[in-house]
């Protein structure tokens, strides 16, 4: 099995080379009342290499499905049901099962879990959790772990030697969030996902601990896929974004470039519910009404109309496809900013 996984570890798997994972068409569906309905629908994207990609959305658009799926780790109700998974050095993971799947989970590809829920057990000291973890994952040197967990605890401004006697209840939900990024970053994998990773800290906290982050991912060039609602976190942090709405991408450019150049009503509307972002303080616009719930995504036209300033007929019956903006690297999909271009 290691001598199998040795010689993965140097295949491309058909990637270019600054691409880590490349998701493609990908399906996601639960089961809800008899009946499947789609979470992700025809997902596409490249995860690029020693990058931060940023995955937003409102609640409900996909995001932590996204998440589970790029670990292969959707469970019942849901099912990735088409679609390909494939990072550099490991292969289709969708295609995973058993024990090849727990190996590269949490030490390859390891994930920081919405409010960090599941990546602690209640009954266990947080050092002790961390030396299973160690211990599963067949390492030389379980001891080795609890030292890095030691300098990552004291980098987040945690008292090491507290936070790893202690249980998980005796720890505040901000340090519990801190706790959760330490165990996604202790086996220092290739990449790693973060679902919401400040989302329990006061904006203060928050900055610290991206700003921690972010030095971390540049010294290990780790690729991290970053999920969040928050456009403000994006701009802090990311170099690309990826924008989804009701399960499906809608457009995806360079931080940069996303926030200078917008062309999807939705990205606008993200970004103008941020006052910092548009520079006017008096000016933070929410955007009106509720994105669709699974039951309710319209199966034909665009996913974002009904809550759509320039909607058109042709939105009503008519998926819209990817454009490609500028250098090809801008991908947006909208008939109303198509026909404004051309
Ligand atoms: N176990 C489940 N059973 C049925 N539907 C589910 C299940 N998990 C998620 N969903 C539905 O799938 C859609 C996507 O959910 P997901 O949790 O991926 O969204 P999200 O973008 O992470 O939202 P949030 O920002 O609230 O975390 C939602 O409509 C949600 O209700
Ligand atoms: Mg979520």
């Amino acid at each position: 099995m290691s001598a199998k996984l040795t010689d993965r570890s140097q295949q491309d798997f058909g990637l270019s080379p600054e691409v880590a994972c490349q998701v493609r068409d990908l399906n996601v569906t639960y089961r809800v009342d008899g009946r499947e309905l789609s979470a992700l629908r025809e997902v596409s994207l490249d995860i690029r290499q020693g990058q931060i990609t940023a995955v937003i959305g409102e609640s409900g658009s996909g995001k932590s499905t996204l998440a589970l799926a790029l670990m292969n780790a959707v469970s019942s109700p849901g099912r990735i049901a088409s679609g390909s998974v494939t990072y550099r050095g490991l292969g289709e993971v969708t295609r995973m099962r058993g024990e090849e799947l727990r190996r590269v989970r949490g030490k390859a590809i390891s994930m920081v879990f919405q409010a960090s829920q599941n990546s602690m057990n209640p009954l266990t000291r947080i050092g002790a959790q961390l030396l299973d973890l160690a211990r599963s994952h067949d390492l030389p040197n379980p001891r080795a772990v609890l030292r890095e967990a030691g300098d990552l605890a004291s980098r987040m401004s945690l008292d090491a030697d507290r936070v790893l006697t202690s249980y998980q209840h005796q720890l505040s939900g901000g340090m519990r969030q801190r706790v959760g990024i330490i165990f996604g970053l202790v086996l220092k994998p290739k990449i790693l996902l973060m679902d919401e990773p400040t989302t329990a800290l006061d904006v203060l906290s928050q900055s610290s601990v991206l700003e921690i982050v972010r030095s971390i991912q540049r010294e290990r060039q780790l690729t991290t896929v970053l999920i969040t609602h928050d456009m403000g976190v994006v701009a802090e942090l990311a170099d690309r974004v990826v924008v989804l709405y009701a399960g499906r991408v809608v457009e995806e450019a360079s931080t940069a470039e996303l926030l200078r150049h917008p062309r999807h009503p939705y990205t606008r509307a993200l970004i103008q519910a941020i006052p910092r972002l548009t520079g006017d303080l008096g000016d933070a616009k929410a955007l009106e009404g509720q994105p669709p719930s699974l039951a309710s995504v319209p199966n034909q036209g665009c996913v974002f109309r009904e809550r759509c300033p320039y909607r058109m007929d042709v939105c009503d019956t008519i998926l819209p496809s990817f454009r490609f903006d500028g250098d090809g690297e801008h991908r947006f999909a909208c008939h109303y900013e198509e026909a404004r271009r051309d």
